[in-house]
């Protein structure tokens, strides 16, 4: 089986991008440790980052047929129309997840596209938000 964790706009900065709300982790740390995750519960990994909103379309259309997708779409969750029809196109089994805590900043990160077309949402936990993601599309495997 496998996974893809897709990561969108401005998520190649990790580490350096404000740093005091999406930590010193870089991108690829995070997807050193979406490789353990995935390592320990035997499944695939496909780890993605793109800033473009058509690029991630792409790449959701791409994961047909696969276990799950763990999707940070950044910005784009708050005003992409196209991943969400992608996402219900393609029939994924998403999990939405963000770094910080997206209740706790600004009102126009409230709202998500991506929330009504996922399975279930991770926010605020930092990087773990990924790997309790993978453990969960891991769990579904034999659901
Ligand atoms: C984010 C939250 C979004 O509001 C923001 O635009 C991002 C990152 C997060 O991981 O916390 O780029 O998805």
């Amino acid at each position: 089986d496998t996974v893809h964790v897709l990561n969108g706009p401005n998520l190649n900065l990790l580490g350096t991008r404000e740093p005091e709300i999406y930590g010193r982790t870089t991108l690829a740390d995070l997807e050193a440790a979406c490789r353990d995750s995935c390592e320990r519960h035997g499944l695939n990994l496909v780890f993605r980052q793109t800033n473009h909103e058509g690029e991630l379309v792409t790449l959701l259309q791409q994961a047909r047929g696969s276990l799950g997708v763990v999707l940070n779409a950044a910005a784009y969750t708050h005003t992409s129309i196209a991943i969400a029809d992608a996402i219900k196109a393609v029939g994924l089994n998403v999990v939405e997840v963000h770094l910080s805590n997206v209740f706790a900043r600004e009102p126009f990160r409230h709202h998500s596209y991506i929330s009504p077309v996922a399975r279930g949402v991770i926010c605020g936990l930092g990087i773990d938000g990924y790997r309790l993601a993978i453990d969960a599309l891991a769990a579904s495997r034999n659901s």
